[in-house]
């Protein structure tokens, strides 16, 4: 008989025994490296809370699964031993504090190494994650469409996180739910194509976006010259010059005391059959209903208190259309104007379906040359590239995104826009209507003009 049992005897060592065995090893290193891991990553969740969603995916859902799979992985190293003692019939050994040492002596080392590796590991996954690299190309090739759109936008230096999370602690929490979602997503290969628009449970825009523009300044008027190249052998270009009341739009929906609620009917909030008006400073207010709409639909819509998405939707992944693209290349001098029938033929090829974003880079480059052998190559070959460029930043074939997916509510021309709600068909108790005159949201300075006066006047031809 040795010296009297300890409780450490007693307790501990069958528990050190039975865990110094490989898988249970295994589990010690899962455990003090997700715990190694998560010391490191704390204080990026608490610095910049919002700052990168997906280091919050790795911190909230990849360590802490690690961890508890260490934790599993443990008993299951104990019993596999117990069985395989029971079996041999060998006894418990009675080397206790001895395999306490080398337990410990193991999980110090382990907790070394995790260090170190942590340590790199971090600095660099933080640089990477916060990048916009990481938001639209690594993890969301499946947000192609968008980062493309992106880079082409006022907004391509804004972090997408300042859109789509914005500051504070709630809706860091929230997006990184949903994103838990969408990485399961994209991982089993689920999401919808193309990804749905508009974003459900978007932070209210106003929170996002007024913390770079300043709400109390709703803007000036602005001079809007918009240039199309036509159809014909010679691509004339003709010139619409609009001035948009900026500040009086901003204020109608926006302004002091003003909130609009609407019903959309459709999920993309393109057909509004119900609008209310309420301005708390003046009083008024009046609920516009679509003069086809049925008033027991009506009831059953969700309402939506109208910001700046309603008409900003797209602010920064502003797809075009090809008409307005090949204008703007033909403005910039990319595509030149003296090659006959350009505009149309750039249209037509673009228009054109392709399997994918690289056969089109094959087949508009040879259709341009054979329609242009007796043109300069190099203008030739300068409008292939720009062809090239306007379609792979808008159409998508492997996310089925091609012209005009993405409705864009800033106007009325290309889809229904202010439209939807101005349509001079939306009509209160009262009588009034939601106005649709064509001077109220700018002034029309002049429309289709070869050579507009106004332009000659300010001095900008
Ligand atoms: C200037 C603000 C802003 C920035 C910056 C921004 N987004 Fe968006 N994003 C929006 C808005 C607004 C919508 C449309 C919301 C709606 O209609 O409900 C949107 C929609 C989306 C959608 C849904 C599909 C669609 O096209 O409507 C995806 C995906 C997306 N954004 C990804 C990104 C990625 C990736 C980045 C960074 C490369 C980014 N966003 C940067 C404002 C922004
Ligand atoms: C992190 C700062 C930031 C946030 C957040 C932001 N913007 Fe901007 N926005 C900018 C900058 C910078 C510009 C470019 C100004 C320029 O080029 O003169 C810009 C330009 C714009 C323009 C003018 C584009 C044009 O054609 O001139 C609009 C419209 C706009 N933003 C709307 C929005 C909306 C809507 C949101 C919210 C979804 C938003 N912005 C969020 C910084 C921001
Ligand atoms: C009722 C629709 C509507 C709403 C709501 C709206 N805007 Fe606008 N906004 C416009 C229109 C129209 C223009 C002018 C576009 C143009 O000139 O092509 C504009 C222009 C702008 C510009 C460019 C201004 C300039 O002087 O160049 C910014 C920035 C902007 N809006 C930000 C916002 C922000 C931020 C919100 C939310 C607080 C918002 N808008 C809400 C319709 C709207
Ligand atoms: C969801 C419905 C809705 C949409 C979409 C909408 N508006 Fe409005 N708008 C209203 C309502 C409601 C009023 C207030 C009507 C009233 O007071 O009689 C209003 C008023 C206005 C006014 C002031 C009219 C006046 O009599 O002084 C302007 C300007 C305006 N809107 C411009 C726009 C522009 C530009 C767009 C598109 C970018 C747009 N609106 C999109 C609902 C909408
Ligand atoms: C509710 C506000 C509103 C009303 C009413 C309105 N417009 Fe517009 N209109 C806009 C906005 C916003 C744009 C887009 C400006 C831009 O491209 O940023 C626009 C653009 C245009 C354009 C330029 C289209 C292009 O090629 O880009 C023309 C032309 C035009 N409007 C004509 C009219 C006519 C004609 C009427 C009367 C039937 C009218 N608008 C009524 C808000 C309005």
């Amino acid at each position: 008989m040795g010296p009297p049992r300890s409780t450490f005897d007693k307790l501990i060592s069958p528990i050190v025994h039975l865990s110094s065995n490989w898988v249970s090893r295994i589990g010690v290193i899962l455990v003090t490296s997700a715990v190694v891991f998560w010391i490191f990553l704390f204080p990026t969740s608490v610095r910049g809370a919002g700052a990168h969603p997906y280091l919050g995916i790795l911190e909230f859902l990849i360590v802490p699964s690690v961890f508890f799979a260490g934790l599993g992985v443990i008993p299951i190293g104990m019993w596999l031993r117990v069985r395989s003692e029971k079996k041999s019939g060998a006894a418990p050994s009675g080397k206790g504090r001895a395999e306490l040492r080398h337990l410990l002596i193991f999980v110090g080392i382990t907790t070394v190494v995790n260090l170190i590796l942590g340590s790199l590991f971090t600095y660099q996954a933080v640089g990477y994650m916060d990048g916009v690299a990481f938001c639209g190309e690594t993890c969301h090739k499946v947000m192609h469409p968008e980062f493309a759109a992106y880079q082409n936008s006022p907004h391509s230096r804004v972090e997408c996180v300042a859109c789509h999370i914005g500051p504070g602690a709630s809706w860091f929490v929230k997006s990184k739910l949903s994103g838990v979602g969408q990485l399961f997503a994209v991982t089993f290969n689920t999401y919808p194509r193309p990804i749905p628009t508009p974003v459900r449970n978007l932070r209210p825009a106003r929170e996002t976006c007024e913390a770079c523009h300043w709400p109390q300044k709703f803007g000036e008027d602005r001079l809007r010259v918009i240039s199309n190249y036509g159809d014909d052998e010679k691509n004339p270009l003709t010139r619409t010059v609009l001035l948009m009341r900026v500040g009086g739009i901003h204020a109608a929906h926006l302004g002091p005391g003003v909130t609009i609620h609407y019903s959309p009917s459709d999920e993309s909030r393109q057909t509004i059959p119900r609008v209310e008006y309420q301005n708390s400073v003046t009083g008024r207010q009046a609920v516009f209903v679509a003069a086809d709409a049925k008033p027991d639909a009506l009831n059953k819509l969700p309402t939506r208190q109208m910001d700046c998405m309603d008409c900003h939707n797209r602010p920064t992944h502003t797809l075009e259309l090809p008409e307005r693209a090949v204008n703007k290349a033909l403005a910039l001098g990319a595509i030149s104007p003296s090659l006959p029938f350009v505009k149309k033929r750039s249209v037509e090829l673009l228009k054109k379906s392709y399997a994918s974003q690289e056969e089109a880079a094959r087949k508009i480059p040879a259709a341009l040359q054979q329609l242009y052998r007796d043109s300069p190559p190099a203008d030739v070959a300068r409008a292939a590239q720009a062809l090239v460029a306007i379609y792979s930043r808008n159409v998508f074939p492997e996310m089925k995104v091609t012209w005009g997916t993405y409705p864009n509510n800033v106007g009325h021309t290309d889809f229904p826009g202010c439209f939807r709600c101005h349509d001079d068909n939306h009509v209160a108790a009262d009588g009034k209507k939601i106005v649709q005159e064509c001077n109220t949201c700018h002034q029309l300075l002049t429309m289709d003009d070869p050579a507009p006066k106004i332009l000659t006047e300010l001095g900008l031809q």
